[in-house]
Parts: structure tokens; C-alpha cells; sequence
């Protein structure tokens, strides 16, 4: 009876207006469930294929309507009858359905609009909440927030090259005085920047993207916001950076065209992070501080500073476990940012976030920068187990659903709930230095 029946797929708009998708699957017995795809804007070269029309006439080519008739039909056609409980399987079948290694021809937009459809029907199918369902293990970790307050790069129309600077409130008791801290801190941020007479409208993760005089300043604005709103910079409170670097990387060298448009080489850019470390020990995480093609970089970073803060690896690992794999036995990063459109089935996200815990890397599961109401990530962060995610800021409503699917999952989890914070932060900066 749990057997997939029928699939829909509805082309919707994401958070930033372009189309995407909604699949619901209907199962033999009735129960149905949707989906929603989520899409990124500074990608990585070797993400899986996000499959949109060309049609020019429509959304400026990026309609979705050729994988809305891919899943109501070639794919609804091989999966009709499947067991919906048998995730693996299916991902397998929808991988060779496709038939190419980045699911260029059915695109990953339309596979993973299934791929996680079913494993929300499968949930309710079996009467688990989805952060349950997905592992076989109980899951009762709340993930310790990393909140995007100022948006930068390829995210704001502001001056900015670096394109997230990010709180996260390692000191708290729980997931709710966790958020609480941050929206606290967010509105800390917006008096400081008014104060300044600087812009406080918002970019597309819902953090400020205010023109601002260096790529430096933010973290000073930030560490004022902080202590403002009442904690402890470094303590209550630390900082996370995702500058996507791959996005300023131009012909070997790291350009600052939004900025003081000057132009760096890769040590260059190790040394700059590295003086930051030196001013800002409330800095824990960068995340693509080097570009995805930059390969002796990457490796010249994390042996400098590898062993002091996380080092995340996005654009480059693309959440595909094969060149998460060679990564790891290159030495490059020791944490990976988890994104399921990025590769484009649940059992192959799954298989990364394993990989990473195997081989003691830190793993954030990640919204994109465009988004809707969808909240799987928040059930998803809290089946991995590994203690962090960043679905951006404590604004829009698309990043707040996610918090609050969090918020519900610990009112659920009750006593049993634990918030990653502080032991888990911990423990990472240890085995960092072992
Ligand atoms: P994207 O950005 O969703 O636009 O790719 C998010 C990130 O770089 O982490
Ligand atoms: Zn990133």
C-alpha cells in the first residue's frame, strides 16, 4: 500500500520570483506529500543540472515546465508501483533513469522534487515526522544556527565582495534562546547600521546589504551589534564567513571588483584571512574562502589554518560524495556544506554527511539562496545529527520557516531534545587541533 501511485509537479516561483518546482507524490493509499525545490545563485561549476526551459519568452528562459513533463511523465511512468519506504532504491533508479553523471537530462531539479517528496510520504506514510524517518538512529540534536545578517557578492546590490557574514549562538541553552539571541542580535544590527546612516533593506538571504567601505567593516558592525543586543562576541555569540570566493576569482587572481577593486593573489588571500583571525578570534568558520578552482589554495589554506577554524567547502565539494572523496584524500577543507538540489537526491546527501562524520569533517546542511516555504532542511539537520545548519537570516519568510520548523521539532523532541551549542562547538575546535 505504500507503493508510489501518481506524481504531480506544479511550476512555482521561488523567494526571488524565477520559477521552480513543486512535486507532490500520491501513494497507493492515499497519503501525499510535496515537495519544493530550492535553487542557488553563486553555484559551483559541478553542481548536478538545474534543467530550465531556454524558452525566452517565458521567465526569461528559466521556466521549469520540461521538468514539470519529465516527472508527470517519463518519471512517474518508471516509478509508479515502487515502494516509497525504499528510498535508496528509488534514488538509485531515478540516477539511472537520468542516465548522466550530473543529471543534465532530466535535471536535478525535477529528481530531487521526487526524490524528497517521497521521503516526506514515506514519513507520514509510516507516521514518523520526516527528521525521524530519515535515519535509523533516534535523532534528538538541534543544530547550532549560523544566520547570513549581511549579505554581500552575488546577493546584494550593495559594495560588498564577500557575500555572507553570519552569527551563530554557539553560548545558547537551547534551539529557541539560540534564535532568540540572533533575532535579537539582527535588530542590534539594524540600529547600529541606522546609526551609521547606512541602508537596511535587505538582500536575498534576509540579511542587511548596506554599502559599506571595506569588506572588513561588516564584521566590526556585527561585533558592535552583538554586544549591543546584550552577549558576548566570541563567547555568546560567534562569527561565520562565506565569502564564495570562486565568484571573485578571476584568470588566477582573487578581484575585489565591488570593493576597493583590488586585485590578490591566493596566499595573498590566505594571509588576509589570516590577519583577520588575528584581529577577530570571534571568527570560527569560513567557508569558501578560496575558489573552487584553486586548488593548491585550497590545500595552502587548510594547512595554515586548518588545525585553528573550520574550513567549509562548498562550490568545490558540491555535496557529491565521488569529489567529496578526492577531496578529503587531497587534505582539502574539514567541513562540508550539505545541499541536497546540489547533487539532487536525498540517499546521495545522506551519503555525504556520512562520509563527512567518517572522516571527522564538519557538516552544515544549507538552504540556497533562493528558497520557499519548504523546511525539509530543518528535519534533515536534525536526522544528520552533525550539529549545524544556515538557512540565513532572522528575516524573509522563506529562512524563517526553517527556524521554525526547528523550534517545533525541539517543542517535540521535549525532553530528549539537546541543542549542538556550545559541547559541540567545542568538541569540533578540538579535534580541529588534534
Ligand atoms: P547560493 O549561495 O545558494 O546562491 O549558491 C549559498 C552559498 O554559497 O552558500
Ligand atoms: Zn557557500
Amino acid at each position: 500500500m505504500s507503493e508510489i501511485a501518481a506524481l504531480q509537479a506544479l511550476e512555482i516561483l521561488d523567494s526571488r520570483g524565477n520559477p521552480t518546482l513543486a512535486v507532490t507524490v500520491t501513494l497507493a493509499n492515499g497519503v501525499a506529500a510535496t515537495a519544493k525545490v530550492p535553487s542557488g545563485a553563486s553555484t559551483g561549476k559541478r553542481e548536478a543540472v538545474e534543467l530550465r526551459d531556454g524558452d525566452k519568452s517565458r521567465y526569461g528562459g528559466k521556466g521549469v515546465l520540461k521538468a514539470k513533463g519529465y516527472v508527470e511523465g517519463e518519471i512517474q511512468r518508471a516509478i509508479r508501483g515502487f515502494d516509497a519506504n525504499y528510498q535508496k532504491g528509488l534514488d538509485k533508479r531515478l540516477c539511472e533513469l537520468d542516465g548522466t553523471p550530473n543529471k543534465g537530462r532530466l535535471g536535478a531539479n525535477a529528481i530531487l522534487g521526487v526524490s524528497l517528496a517521497v521521503a516526506h510520504a514515506a514519513a507520514k506514510d509510516r507516521g514518523l515526522p520526516l527528521y525521524a524517518a530519515l535515519v535509523d538512529e533516534p535523532a534528538n540534536l538541534l543544530p547550532t544556527p549560523g544566520l547570513n545578517v549581511l549579505n554581500g557578492g552575488k546577493h546584494a546590490d550593495s559594495n560588498v565582495d564577500f557575500q555572507e557574514f553570519m552569527i551563530s549562538p554557539v553560548g545558547a541553552p537551547s534551539f529557541s534562546e539560540a534564535l532568540r539571541a540572533s533575532a535579537e542580535t539582527f535588530h542590534a544590527l539594524q540600529t547600529v547600521l541606522h546609526k551609521r546612516g547606512y541602508g537596511t533593506g535587505v538582500g536575498d538571504e534576509g540579511g542587511f546589504a548596506p554599502q559599506l567601505k571595506s569588506n572588513e567593516e561588516p564584521v566590526e558592525l556585527i561585533l558592535e551589534a552583538i554586544q549591543k543586543a546584550g552577549y558576548k562576541p566570541g563567547k555568546d555569540i560567534v562569527i561565520m564567513l562565506d565569502p564564495a570566493a570562486s565568484e571573485f576569482f578571476d584568470e588566477g587572481a582573487y578581484v575585489f571588483a565591488k570593493s576597493d577593486k583590488s586585485r590578490k593573489s591566493s596566499a595573498e588571500m590566505v594571509g588576509l584571512y589570516k590577519s583577520w583571525l588575528g584581529k577577530y578570534p570571534e571568527i570560527w568558520s569560513l567557508e569558501d574562502g578560496i575558489a573552487e578552482d584553486d586548488h593548491e589554495g585550497w590545500q595552502a589554506i587548510t594547512k595554515e589554518l586548518g588545525d585553528q577554524i573550520q574550513l567549509v567547502g562548498d562550490d568545490n565539494f558540491v555535496t557529491n560524495p565521488d569529489i567529496f572523496r578526492q577531496g578529503i584524500e587531497d587534505g582539502i577543507a574539514n567541513a562540508i556544506l550539505i545541499k541536497l538540489n546540489q547533487i539532487g537526491t536525498v540517499t546521495e546527501t545522506l551519503d555525504c554527511i556520512e562520509m563527512a562524520r567518517a572522516n571527522g569533517y564538519g557538516a552544515i546542511i544549507s538552504h540556497r539562496s533562493g528558497e520557499t516555504d519548504d523546511a525539509s532542511i530543518a528535519d534533515l539537520a536534525v536526522a544528520a545529527g552533525m550539529g549545524q545548519i544556515k538557512t540565513g537570516s532572522a528575516c524573509r519568510g522563506e529562512r524563517i520557516a526553517k527556524y521554525n520548523r526547528l523550534l517545533e521539532i525541539e517543542r517535540e523532541l521535549g525532553s530528549k531534545a539537546r541543542y549542538a551549542g556550545i559541547s559541540a562547538y567545542e568538541r569540533r575546535k578540538k579535534a580541529m587541533k588534534a
